[in-house]
């Protein structure tokens, strides 16, 4: 492990009103937040105008910050695509639309460009029967023309909202936390090994 923790951004790819994403992305954060090789920056697309359809350069106040009047932001401030530049790793928590992955995560995708390359990116999937895993593969394809490399392992939940209890907590632990370790040790080989070599060689994308 280097001496450095890389910056892992856990983004919230569902927006509708009643989503169940939060808790989800909760529990992964708490599982990312137990290890030392990590640092997790939460992003909530219900908080990034790029994925609500407005301009990729704005930033939505949140109830928790109040206005953004001045210099300083919180987190949920930042625009989104610094802080996919400020990120050594991504991790995607999408529902399964349709048999695919929400519009409002592909509008966020798009609004950002260069600050995707030479990253790793995984995934933790929920959804119906099959545990959003339908959203999951034709995101590896649009995170491809976006020079990233997408994570082998996959962290997903079949019938998502029978998987937790009502503190927030998966009802069967030992395989989901199971399978988010494997994936954060791939996440974290190639993020480590690709912030080597971008300071070593910037990307020529
Ligand atoms: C519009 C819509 C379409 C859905 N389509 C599927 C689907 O094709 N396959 C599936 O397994 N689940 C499907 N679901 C179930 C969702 O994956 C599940 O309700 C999940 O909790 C939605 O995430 P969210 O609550 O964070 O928005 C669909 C749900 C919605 C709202």
């Amino acid at each position: 492990m280097s001496e450095s923790p890389y910056r892992l951004a856990v983004i919230v790819g569902s927006v509708r009103d009643g989503r169940f994403g939060p808790v989800v992305a909760n529990w992964f954060c708490r599982q990312a937040g137990q290890r030392a090789d990590l640092v997790v920056d939460l992003v909530d697309l219900a908080h990034v105008p790029a994925a609500l359809g407005g301009a990729p350069g704005t930033v939505t106040p949140t109830a928790a910050s109040g206005a953004a009047s001045g210099a300083a932001y919180s987190a949920a401030e930042v625009p989104f695509a610094e802080r996919i530049a400020a990120a050594d790793a991504v991790v995607v928590v999408t529902p399964e639309y349709n048999h695919s992955y929400p519009g409002p995560l592909k509008a966020a995708i798009d609004s950002v460009g260069a600050q995707w390359h030479a990253k790793p990116v995984g995934f933790v999937s929920y959804g119906g029967i099959s545990g959003g895993l339908r959203a999951v593969e034709p995101l590896r394809v649009v995170f491809a023309e976006l020079h990233t490399v997408t994570i082998r392992e996959t962290v997903s939940f079949t019938g998502a909202h029978a998987c937790f209890d009502a503190a927030g907590e998966p009802v069967d632990a030992g395989p989901v936390n199971r399978a988010a370790t494997a994936m954060l040790d791939q996440l974290g080989w190639w993020a480590e090994a690709l912030r080597t070599a971008r300071t070593a060689r910037p990307y020529g994308g």
